[in-house]
C-alpha cells in the first residue's frame, strides 16, 4: 500500500488489548463493562468517515488507481491449511461475486469451504446495506453466532460487504457485538489476507475501512458459484447519487475495468466452458464515461458478442445513460439475450425528479419505445419503490399505470426505507406503513397478474433452456432459464445439465413454466 492510500485508509482500531482468544467470557464481560461511548470515543476517534454527499460527489477521477499486483505470500498460503471457512452472502449479484473472490482468496490461503458453522474456522459475513430489512437480518444473524465464538474462541467472524461502509453499523459493532474479531469495507476485500492474520494473531478487533473512491484490483483470485453461468464486472461504484440510495457510499466512484482484461476474463470463461455470462455493475450503462478514450456499453457489447459464449447479460442498468449504441448493438442479437432490466422506480415525474433519477416518466417511455422499435421481442422487467417521503395516491397510481403501459413481465418492488446519509433520510418519512403495504400489495398484485399473462404467451411455443441443474422442489425434475430469463421445469436425463437444449412449453404458471424435453441439443444463435 502506497503511501497515498496510506493516508486515505482508515485503519485497524484496537478495541481492547486483551486476549479475546484465550479468555473470551472474561474479555466480553469487560468489554461489556467498558462504557461503550468511551471504547468508540478511545479506539474509534479515527479518520473514518461516514456517508457525506458533498464530500463524494467531488471525488476525482484522477483517485481511482488500477493494481495488477495482487498476491498472497508463502507464509500466509499455509495459514489456512486443515482449517475451514463459510461466506453468507446478503444482497446483489456484486456482493455475490465479491464472495467468489473472498472464496478464492481464502482457497489460495489453504482454506477449505463448508456449509456447517460448526465446522468452520472463519465465518465472514458479506452484508447487504440497501434496506433496513437487510440490515436487520445481519444482526440477528451475528447474535446466533455469539455463542458459537463463546463456545469456540479461536473462530474468527468477520463483518464485510456494504454495510461496513456505514459508521453507524460499525459503531454498532464495537458497542453491542464486541466478540466480532474483523470488520472490513468493500474497498479492502484484496487485503483480505493481512487482515485473517491480524485477527488470527492479533488481540484486538481489526477494523478496516477505507472510505475512499476505490480502486480497480485486478488478478484476484475467484473460486466461481458454478461452472455453468459467471459473472464479471465491468465496472463498479456509482455516482448516479439517487436521493434514497446508499450506493454511492458503500461502494465509491464509478471506475470502469479496461475492455482488454474484461474481454480477456469473458474469453478465460467460454475457454472453460461457460455459457452464460453476466455483466456485472451498479449502472452498467455508465460504463466507459471515466475512460481516458471513447467507449461505451455498447462498443464493449460489440466486441464481447464476437467471443463464442452462447449468452450474454448484463445488469443493472440506468435508464439515462442507455443509450443508441447499445440499443443498436443489443437489436444485433445473436448471443446478447434481449431480457433488460430496467429500473424506474417510480411511475411519477415529480416523484422521479425528488428521486434525482434525471429523466421522467414521458423520457423513460420514449426509451422503452425505442428499444422496442428496435427488439420487439424483448422482455423489460424493472425495480419499483413505493412509499417514497410525500407521494401521494395519485403518483403511486401514476406507478401503476405505467407498469401497465410498459407491460413490465416482471419486477422487483420495495417500500421505501430511509438510509442514514443519503439526502432523502433527511426528510419526513411521511407515508404509513399500511399505506406503503397497501401500495405494495396492490402493486404485487398487478406484477403477477402481468407476469402470469407473458407466461401463458409461451403456451405450446418451443423455447431454449440453458440446464442448471435438479429443480428445487423435486430432484426428478431439471430446470434452468430462458433467453428471456424464465424459468422452466421438465424431465429430462441429468447428463444435459450444463447444456442448452429445446424444451416445449405444455403448462404456464405465474412465474415458471413447466415442459417436455424436445432436443437434447438447441442450436445456439
Ligand atoms: N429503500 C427502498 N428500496 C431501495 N432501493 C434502493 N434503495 C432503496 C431504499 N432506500 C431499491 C431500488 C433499487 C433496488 C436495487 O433497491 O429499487 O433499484
Ligand atoms: Fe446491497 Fe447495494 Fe451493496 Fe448490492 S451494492 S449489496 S444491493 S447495498
Amino acid at each position: 500500500m502506497n503511501e497515498q492510500q496510506r493516508k486515505q485508509a482508515n485503519q485497524i482500531k484496537q478495541v481492547d488489548p486483551s486476549d479475546i482468544k484465550s479468555a473470551p467470557e472474561e474479555n466480553l464481560e469487560r468489554l461489556k463493562n467498558m462504557d461503550s461511548d468511551e471504547m468508540i470515543d478511545k479506539y474509534f476517534q479515527t479518520t473514518y468517515e461516514p456517508p457525506n454527499l458533498k464530500k463524494a460527489k467531488k471525488r476525482l477521477k484522477k483517485d481511482v488507481d488500477i493494481h495488477y499486483d495482487f498476491s498472497i505470500s508463502k507464509e500466509l498460503q499455509q495459514i489456512g491449511k486443515g482449517k475451514k471457512f463459510l461466506i453468507r452472502t446478503y444482497g446483489c449479484q456484486m456482493n455475490e461475486h465479491d464472495t467468489e473472490i473472498m472464496a478464492g482468496i481464502l482457497s489460495d490461503m489453504g482454506y477449505e469451504t463448508t456449509d456447517d458453522t460448526n465446522e468452520a474456522d472463519v465465518i465472514l459475513l458479506n452484508t447487504c446495506a440497501i434496506r433496513e430489512n437487510a440490515e436487520n437480518k445481519v444482526f440477528g444473524e451475528i447474535g446466533h453466532l455469539k455463542p458459537l465464538k463463546l463456545e469456540k474462541p479461536d473462530l474468527i467472524i468477520g463483518v464485510c460487504g456494504c454495510m461496513s461502509q456505514e459508521e453507524s453499523v460499525v459503531n454498532r459493532i464495537l458497542k453491542k457485538h464486541p466478540f466480532i474479531d474483523l470488520i472490513f469495507g468493500t474497498h479492502n476485500i484484496h487485503r483480505l489476507p493481512a487482515l485473517i492474520e491480524e485477527a488470527m494473531f492479533g488481540k484486538e478487533m481489526v477494523v478496516e475501512v477505507w472510505s475512499k473512491e476505490g480502486d480497480i484490483i485486478e488478478n484476484l483470485p475467484k473460486v466461481r458459484k458454478g461452472k455453468i453461468k459467471g459473472w464479471v464486472n465491468i465496472m463498479y461504484g456509482c455516482d448516479k447519487f439517487c436521493t434514497y440510495c446508499i450506493v454511492p457510499y458503500t461502494r465509491g466512484k464509478e471506475r470502469s475495468r479496461l475492455p482488454e482484461d474484461i474481454i480477456q476474463e469473458v474469453r478465460q470463461l467460454a475457454a472453460a466452458g461457460y455459457k452464460e455470462i453476466t455483466l456485472l455493475g451498479q449502472n452498467v450503462n455508465a460504463y466507459g464515461k471515466d475512460l481516458e478514450f471513447q467507449y461505451g456499453l455498447g462498443d464493449l457489447m460489440d466486441e464481447i458478442s464476437k467471443i463464442d459464449i452462447p449468452r450474454i447479460r448484463f445488469t443493472t442498468s440506468h435508464p439515462r445513460d442507455f443509450d443508441d449504441r447499445l440499443i443498436e448493438v443489443l437489436a444485433k442479437g445473436g448471443n446478447l439475450l434481449d431480457h433488460i432490466h430496467l429500473p424506474v422506480q417510480s411511475g411519477s415525474s415529480e416523484v422521479l425528479r425528488v428521486m434525482a433519477r434525471r429523466y421522467t416518466r414521458e423520457s423513460y417511455l420514449e426509451l422503452v419505445k425505442k428499444i422496442r422499435t428496435a427488439m420487439p421481442n424483448a422482455t423489460l422487467t424493472t425495480d419499483i419503490i413505493v412509499g417514497f417521503p410525500n407521494e401521494t395516491d395519485e403518483q403511486f397510481e401514476e406507478t401503476m399505470t405505467l407498469m401497465e403501459e410498459v407491460g413490465f413481465e416482471s419486477a422487483y418492488t420495495f417500500i421505501y426505507s430511509p438510509r442514514e446519509g443519503t439526502p432523502a433520510a433527511r426528510w419526513e418519512d411521511n407515508i404509513p406503513m399500511e399505506v406503503k403495504k397497501e401500495r405494495l400489495q396492490r402493486l404485487n398484485a398487478l406484477v403477477n397478474k402481468q407476469s402470469a399473462e407473458a407466461m401463458k404467451k409461451y403456451q405450446g411455443q418451443t423455447v431454449k433452456v440453458l440446464v442448471e441443474g435438479e429443480s428445487k422442489k423435486d430432484p426428478e425434475v431439471l430446470s434452468g432459464y430462458t433467453e428471456r430469463n424464465k424459468l422452466v421445469n421438465f424431465r429430462g436425463p441429468k447428463s444435459i445439465i450444463g447444456e442448452i437444449v429445446e424444451v416445449k412449453i405444455t403448462n404456464t404458471k405465474t412465474w415458471t413454466l413447466d415442459g417436455e424435453l424436445v432436443h437434447e441439443a438447441a442450436e445456439v444463435k
